[in-house]
């Protein structure tokens, strides 16, 4: 075949909601009254994917078929799915884990709370499709604490399951039996991190597990654990309904499928959008979202983990997935995009960051419980109180470069990166306070309004 006519043979991917073969999956029943109910749910199609799979399939090519999908966790880091549930060692007989992390606790992130809430079924889907590809014996699903009505639907629904042979002793009449316990977290952000959740769901303190061994080979009480985002999950069952081609259909070469994004900040409709991969950050900020409702200066595009962008077309139109955003220094992250007006201070804007990261700092490590505990809250402070001096910039630069990559686990860096953007971007507005005294952009109370 000559490459023209390759060319021609591939399917154009879908990259806009402008195509007509888009569809929106996860988030269709999000908003419509009584879509938590299993009577909604199977009256619309669910445990269909799951019955497919446990009855059709082994779990092999249910492991396969998530691979070829091409989905990548949603979680924030972005690895492949079928990749990381192939790395299970197999069944021993012993207990087994897949744990679903909906800890959800990153600013700008909030796509997984609307699943818990008004779809939780779909998840528990996810979780029977997951946990039979793995050949696990149970799962724990780990809710951010403050999450109460998505922990209510949640245990509601797996009731509603278990009670309708969903879960439980052999599901769906087959042999295999999986069930799955509901942990409330007490709201830390530290306990997103994989390991660290493992910590606290066995009663520990959450400080951050040495990696290797990685959770495959020892996670949950030493046993093989997966642990997966609710997204990751969810899109699993779609993946099956419709198949690996459908949804690799979808996106650009590196990053496939829907994704939900969120978006915060003064625009006029925030919220989440499921989107195929690769559509643009302009088509979620104005098509989606209805525009700025001030003028923007500024926007951050993957929760507050991840370095900001400046305003400027280049970065409006660059598609959201994760290889442009790792080519262009930042990271897609959960996809939780926050604009930052013109009028906010950037100082303030991440001296209000640095603090959320050294409140959520566990203390496990020197470089995270020192430098983003201490350090950089107090050099921020001391900025926006008009109270810094020029060199001050140097030594927060130098402060952050040796806390970058030093530090046991990512949320020391989840940190850093936003705060090196903003000098990148933005120096002018901290050389401006630190001789000056005061801002650029002073407080003032339209924030509030
Ligand atoms: C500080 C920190 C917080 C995190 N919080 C979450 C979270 O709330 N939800 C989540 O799915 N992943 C979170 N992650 C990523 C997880 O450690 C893990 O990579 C993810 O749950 C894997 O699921 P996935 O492969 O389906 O994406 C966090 C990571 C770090 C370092």
């Amino acid at each position: 075949m000559s490459d023209q006519a390759a060319t021609a043979a591939k399917p154009a991917p879908i990259l806009s909601r402008h195509d007509p073969r888009y569809e929106v999956t996860m988030y269709r029943y999000v908003g419509v009254e009584g879509a938590h109910t299993l009577d909604f749910y199977r009256s619309h199609g669910g445990y269909e994917a799951a019955k497919k799979a446990l009855t059709g399939m082994t779990p092999a090519q249910v492991i396969d078929e998530v691979k070829a999908s091409g989905l990548r966790g949603r979680g924030g880091a972005g690895f492949p799915t079928g990749v990381k549930w192939s790395f299970m060692a197999p069944p021993d007989g012993k207990p087994r884990y897949l744990v679903c992390n909906a800890d959800e606790s990153e600013p700008g992130s909030f796509k997984d709370r609307y699943i818990l809430e008004d779809d939780p079924h779909q998840l528990v889907e996810g979780m029977i499709i997951g946990a039979y590809a793995m050949q696990m014996t149970f799962g724990f699903l780990y809710v951010r604490g403050e999450y109460y009505l998505g922990t209510t639907r949640m245990e509601a629904a797996i009731a509603e399951a278990r009670a309708a042979g969903l879960l439980g002793e052999n599901i769906l009449g087959t042999n295999f039996s999986f069930d799955i316990t509901v942990h409330r977290g007490a709201g830390a952000y530290i306990c997103g991190e994989e390991t660290a959740l493992m910590n606290s769901l066995e009663g520990l303190r959450a400080n951050p597990r040495l990696k290797p061994p990685f959770p495959a080979a020892a996670g949950m009480y030493g046993r093989p654990t997966t642990i997966n985002n609710v997204t990751s999950l969810t899109s699993a069952v779609h993946i099956i309904d419709k198949g690996a081609a459908w949804f690799a259909g979808m996106g650009t070469d590196d990053s496939k499928g829907t994704k939900l994004y969120q978006i915060s900040g003064p625009v006029k409709r925030t919220g989440v959008y499921e989107m195929p991969m690769g559509a643009t950050f302009r088509e979620l900020i104005y098509d989606f979202a209805g525009g700025p409702t001030m003028e923007p200066k500024a926007f951050i595009p993957g929760g507050s983990s991840t370095p900001m962008f400046p305003w400027e077309d280049r970065f409006l139109d660059m598609p959201m997935d994760y290889g442009t955003l790792a080519k262009n220094g930042s990271m897609l992250g959960t996809g939780g995009v926050i604009v930052i007006p013109r009028d906010k201070c950037i100082v303030d804007a991440l001296y209000n960051l640095v603090r959320f990261y050294a409140h959520e700092s566990c203390g496990k490590c020197t470089p995270c419980r020192e430098g983003v505990g201490h350090w950089l809250p107090r050099m921020y402070q001391k900025l926006v109180s008009g109270l810094g001096q020029p060199e001050d910039i140097a030594l927060l630069e130098s402060v952050a470069s040796n806390i970058k990559s030093n530090a046991f686990c990512p949320l020391a860096d989840a940190c850093i990166g936003p705060v090196q953007a903003s000098l990148k971007w933005f120096r002018d507005e901290y050389e401006y306070l630190a001789a000056n005294g005061k801002s650029k952009y002073p407080k003032n109370d339209w924030w509030q309004a």
